[in-house]
């Protein structure tokens, strides 16, 4: 008997306020057209003032928790990826725990910017299968408008703000390939190449800072490694793309995702694509796509599922699990 770590429930949120691509062109050099030619991207959410990542994270924690039929005190962990949290300690992920009223178990933040649902996603179920634990709620959420030059039109048009959750419950599994769960996971990061996406600011400058990147080098290194880490995340339990119902993966720009589909020979018909009505939402893209792919009727239970996500770091993974 293998114990695996089953998905029970998922849920996410997304901000009122709608931002159109429209509305850059009247304060940017920049176009509808060229936002979505090169991105994909039409329109985002962005967080109200006032409204911080563990309030988005905690709206999509108590739908994680009524899709599954529980209560807060039925999780023993809350994982919330993030790196916009709401202070730069305590973890974000404890003011979830408060929120929900949850007074036992334990709550911490995993910081691997777009890559952190899946790091954080892998290190669940590694408590899962260690005993630690047994149900846990992992957790992405963002506010990454705060982080935009409003100035940068090269930065300012991708991002947007989201959260979604799911919970993963022990369960009894055959130990192959058909069990449901997580299957696999291949994490992974080059520190080399941290100046390629970064936040200029933090407790060194003493200010919060703005996000900076060399889109086409990370474009460069997204669509050589996602498929690589996919594939060797799926090589460890003996599968391929084939095999594959959907591919899940971060929402950054329809090019990189269209990319490494066509990579992992899988169709886009078996690839959920959210970007074009959130933007980038660093590490809530992916749960934000399991959950809208699920209530789209995409993903169904028994699916083969690999999400796979690359950012700042840089850092990348995938995970494979069947839902
Ligand atoms: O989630 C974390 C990981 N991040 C990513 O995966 C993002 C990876 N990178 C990308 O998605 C793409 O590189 C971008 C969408 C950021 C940019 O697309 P691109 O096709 O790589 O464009 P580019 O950076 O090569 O820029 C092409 C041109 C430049 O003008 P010149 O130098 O050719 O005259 C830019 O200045 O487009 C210009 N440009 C814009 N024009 C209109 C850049 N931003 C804009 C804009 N509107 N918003």
């Amino acid at each position: 008997m293998t114990i695996r770590a089953v998905v029970k429930g998922i849920g996410h949120y997304l901000p009122e306020r709608i931002v159109e691509n429209a509305e850059f062109e009247a304060r940017l050099d920049t176009s509808d057209e060229w936002i979505k030619a090169r991105s994909g991207i039409e329109r985002r959410h962005v967080a109200a003032e006032g409204q911080t990542t563990s309030d988005l994270a905690t709206r999509a924690a108590l739908a994680a928790l009524a899709d599954a039929g529980m209560q807060p005190d039925d999780l023993d962990a809350i994982i919330l990826a993030t790196s916009t949290a709401d202070l730069t300690f305590p973890a974000a992920a404890t003011m979830v725990q408060a929120n929900l009223g949850m007074t036992r178990g334990f709550a911490f933040d995993v910081q691997a910017v777009c890559a952190g649902f899946v790091f954080a996603l892998a290190n669940a179920n590694g408590m899962i299968l260690s005993g630690q634990a047994k149900r846990v709620m992992v957790i992405g959420a963002e506010t990454f408008s705060r982080l935009m030059d409003w100035t940068d039109r090269s930065t300012c048009v991708l991002f947007g703000d989201g959260a979604g959750a799911l919970i993963l419950q022990a369960e009894d599994g055959s130990g192959t390939n058909t069990d449901r769960g997580v299957l696999a996971s291949d994490l992974n990061s080059d520190g080399r190449h941290r100046d390629l996406l970064y936040v200029d600011g933090g407790v060194s400058t003493g200010t919060t800072g703005h996000l900076r990147m060399q889109g086409r080098d990370v474009f460069r290194h997204a669509v050589e490694k996602l498929a690589q880490t996919a594939h060797a995340a799926l090589d460890k339990v003996g599968l391929t793309g084939g095999d594959v119902n959907w591919i899940v993966p971060h929402q950054a720009n329809l090019r990189i995702i269209t990319a490494t589909a066509q990579r992992m020979q899988v169709p886009m018909e078996r690839v959920v694509v959210t970007v074009q009505d959130h933007g980038n939402t660093s590490a809530a893209s992916i749960p934000l796509a399991l959950s809208v792919g699920r209530d789209r009727g995409q993903i169904k239970p028994g699916d083969l599922i690999v999400t796979e996500a690359i950012g700042g770091g840089l850092a990348w993974g995938a995970v494979v699990l069947r839902w």
